[in-house]
């Protein structure tokens, strides 16, 4: 790799376990791109400084995940309006001197939904969304935009639920974690947004046999890539949607920013990632 390279990461602690560097990389060759994608572990207490010098070592941005997404929307010098909404960057661009920051995890979900399940999806009913951390609002903000008429926040830690419908709104309430029937009663959609069902985590558990026979169900979840909830939801004919979706379309936006091509998500990308998770 010569130094004329064009750079960039995806920065966690820990990141071991991330697909982008695969799913980058993947881009990078499809379009004989001179470049690399490399995951940095970074410790929280070392972010900011890590995050200075990335562009004296020539990185065009990094993705950043897991514990460091607040933290880089503290840092970003300019912050796009679904960081802003979202209180969370999961992409930095570096230009001129300049540390942006975006949430590209919006559009994420929305292009993962939508090619699954169709740009109605959210409108047919109620929607009920379990968590309320970073990654539950994006999941909001993206239902919100797509046109959902209720979408019912289930938070074990109900007083975060609370928080965030205050910040989201009309049509966005707190339901009561537990109280699964009064929380799924005639929902169209259903989506984890917790870190539940995750490899290494417990499990989640819900009562499908109070989900509407209609809804569909969506996991942010993707390793493993069909999680518990997914596979219940398949047995009982719900049609589901997993979080590779989510994953491969939030990285578009990135790539598009840091290497100047817009990629695509295909089906090849997708069996290449797939296959990652299993082992292969
Ligand atoms: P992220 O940014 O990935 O969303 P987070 O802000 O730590 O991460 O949020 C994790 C979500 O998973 C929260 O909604 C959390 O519920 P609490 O707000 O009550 O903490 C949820 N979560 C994590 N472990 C859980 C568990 N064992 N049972 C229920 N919910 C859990």
């Amino acid at each position: 790799m010569s130094a004329a390279a064009k750079l960039a990461a995806v920065i966690g602690w820990p990141v071991a376990q991330s697909l982008s560097p695969r799913l980058h990389t993947h881009w990078l060759r499809k379009h004989a791109i001179h470049g690399a994608y490399v995951a940095l572990p970074v410790r929280p207490e070392d972010f900011g400084k890590v995050v200075a010098a990335m562009p004296l070592m020539g990185f065009a941005g990094a993705n950043v995940t897991v514990p460091h997404k607040e933290a880089a929307f503290a840092l970003a010098m300019t912050l796009d309006e679904d960081a802003k909404t979202t209180g969370a960057v999961n992409t930095l661009v570096f230009a001129d001197g300049v540390v942006k920051g975006f949430n590209t995890d919006v559009r994420g979900f929305t292009a993962a939904l939508t090619e699954s399940l169709g740009a109605d999806a959210a409108k047919a009913g109620p929607v009920a969304v379990l968590g309320a951390g970073g990654a539950a609002r994006a999941v909001v903000l993206a239902l919100k935009r797509m046109g959902a008429p209720e979408v019912r926040l289930v938070n074990r830690t109900k007083k975060r639920a609370e928080e965030l419908a205050c910040v989201f709104g009309n049509r966005v309430h707190a339901a009561t974690w537990g109280d699964w029937k009064e929380a799924f009663a005639g929902t169209r959609l259903l989506v984890n947004a917790t870190s539940l069902g995750m490899k290494g985590k417990d499990a989640l558990e819900v009562p499908l046999d109070v989900l509407p026979r209609e809804a569909a169900v969506a996991d942010i979840v993707y390793n493993p890539l069909e999680t518990a909830l997914l596979r219940a939801a398949r047995a009982k004919g719900h049609r589901t949607v997993d979080g590779l979706g989510m994953l491969m379309h939030q990285a578009v936006p990135a790539f598009a920013a840091w290497f100047g091509v817009t990629p695509e998500v295909t089906p090849e990308l997708r069996a290449e990632l797939a296959k990652a998770l299993s082992g292969g």
